[in-house]
C-alpha cells in the first residue's frame, strides 16, 4: 500500500540483500519507522515483541528468518534449530506453523550450498502468495459488499466493524478483512469501517484506524463494547473479521473480543463473515474451543497504556489499581454455527468441514 506516496509492502528484503526489513509495528500511530532482521534471532525476537503481527506476516517473517538461519549456517542441524525455535516466539496463528513447516520440508531436500538462496525465494514466493490470495479475498468480499450496498440509499455508506487489525499490516499487502474494504473504496462504492480499538494492545485505534486513515476510507474508532449497541440500532450492516487459526470444521480464532461481537451479530441478524486465507486453516482440528492454544501474554499489556500525551512525549502509565491480579488471554473462538460466511481466496464458503474440504482437497490430502 501507500505511504505518503511510496509503495510499501510490510516486509522486504533490503536493497543490497544483506537484511530483512520490517515496518517497526510497535512504534505507531506515532512513528513510521523500519527496522532490520540481520539475523533469525532477531526475526524471532520481532514476532515475539510484536514488531510484526498478525498471522500471515507472522508466517512471512519466520520464512525469512529461516533464511537467515541458512545464511549463517545451512547445515540440517541449523536448519531444525531455526524451526523449532521460530516455532516457540507465538503459539496462536498456525500460518507460523504453516510457513516453517513448507521451509523445513522444502529445504532439507536441497543441498546446503544452496539452501540459503532457496529459503530466501521460498520467502519471497511465500510473501507474493500472500499478496495474491489476499487481493483474491478483497475481490469475493466486495461482492458482498455490493450487495448490501444496492440496498442503501445514494451515497448512504455501508458500515462494516471489524476488529483487531486484519489489515494491510497484518499481511505483507492488502490485509484480508480489509481487502474488501479496499477494494469497495477504491471502486467508489461508499464504506464507513467501525474500528473496534481492541484492548489491550489497541491493535484496532493504533493500526488499522492509521491504515484506513492513510488509505481515505472513512471509519470511526469505538471502544470494544460499543458493537452490540451500534448493531441493535441499525448502525452496522456487516461484520468483517480475520483469523490466527481457522479449524477444518470452521471454528475461528482470533483476537479476544471477537466471539462477543459474533455474539451480538447473530442475536442482531448481522452477518459476520471472517476473511480467511487458506494458510490460517488448521487442517489437523475439528474443535477449536478445545484444541487451539490460546496465547497468555503479559499482564502489564493489561493494567498499563502507553500513549503520546499533550505535551508530545510517550508516556506509559498505570491504569489498574495497584495490587489487582490480570489476566490477559489474547484470543478467543468463534463457533462455526456464529460464522455466516468465510471469505477464502477461493469464493465465499459456508463455516462447515464440507465446504471447506470442498474448497481446499488438496490440502486436505496433505494433510491426512
Ligand atoms: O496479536 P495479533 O496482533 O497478532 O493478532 C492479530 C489478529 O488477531 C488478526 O485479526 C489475525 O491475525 C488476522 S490478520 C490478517
Amino acid at each position: 500500500m501507500n505511504v505518503d506516496g511510496k509503495k510499501y509492502r510490510t516486509i522486504w528484503l533490503s536493497e543490497d540483500g544483506s537484511a530483512v526489513e520490517i515496518i517497526d509495528q510497535t512504534k505507531f500511530p506515532y512513528a513510521f519507522e523500519i527496522a532490520r532482521l540481520e539475523t533469525m534471532e532477531d526475526a524471532a525476537h520481532a514476532i515475539r515483541v510484536m514488531q510484526v503481527r498478525g498471522a500471515p506476516l507472522i508466517g512471512a517473517t519466520a520464512a525469512y528468518g529461516v533464511a537467515l538461519a541458512m545464511r549463517a549456517d545451512p547445515s540440517d542441524a541449523a536448519l531444525h534449530e531455526a524451526c523449532s525455535a521460530l516455532l516457540q516466539t507465538r503459539p496462536t496463528a498456525v500460518n507460523l506453523h504453516w510457513a516453517l513447516d513448507k521451509a523445513r520440508k522444502s529445504l532439507i531436500q536441497i543441498a546446503p550450498d544452496s539452501r540459503a538462496q532457496a529459503a530466501f525465494a521460498l520467502a519471497n514466493e511465500i510473501c507474493d502468495e500472500d499478496i495474491a490470495i489476499n487481493m483474491a479475498i478483497g475481490m469475493h468480499g466486495m461482492e458482498l459488499i455490493v450487495e448490501i450496498a444496492k440496498t442503501k440509499r445514494e451515497g448512504e455508506p455501508v458500515n462494516i466493524l471489524t476488529h483487531c487489525n486484519a489489515g494491510w499490516l497484518a499481511t505483507v499487502d492488502w490485509g484480508t478483512a480489509t481487502a474488501p474494504v479496499y477494494m469497495s473504496h477504491d471502486s467508489g462504492i461508499a464504506v464507513h469501517v467501525w474500528v473496534d480499538e481492541t484492548r489491550p494492545r489497541n491493535q484496532g485505534a493504533f493500526l488499522t484506524a492509521w491504515e484506513l486513515g492513510h488509505h481515505g476510507v472513512p471509519h470511526t474508532v469505538i471502544v470494544d463494547n460499543a458493537g452490540g449497541h451500534l448493531m441493535q440500532h441499525g448502525e452496522v450492516d456487516m461484520v468483517i473479521v480475520g483469523t490466527d487459526r481457522t479449524t477444518a470444521t470452521g471454528d475461528v480464532c482470533n483476537k479476544i473480543g471477537t466471539y462477543l461481537k459474533a455474539l451480538a451479530a447473530k442475536d442482531n441478524g448481522v452477518p459476520f463473515y471472517v476473511a480467511l486465507p487458506s494458510p490460517t486453516i488448521d487442517f489437523s482440528l475439528s474443535d477449536g474451543v478445545r484444541e487451539i492454544p490460546i496465547e497468555e501474554r503479559g499482564g502489564e499489556e493489561v493494567s498499563r497504556m502507553t500513549g503520546r500525551s499533550q505535551n508530545g512525549a510517550i508516556e506509559t502509565i498505570d491504569i489498574v489499581a495497584e495490587g489487582s491480579d490480570v489476566g490477559n488471554p489474547a484470543f478467543d473462538v468463534t463457533p462455526a454455527r456464529l460464522v455466516t460466511g468465510l471469505i477464502t481466496e477461493r469464493g465465499v464458503l459456508a463455516a462447515n468441514r464440507q465446504a471447506i474440504a470442498g474448497a481446499f482437497p488438496e490440502r486436505v490430502k496433505a494433510s491426512a
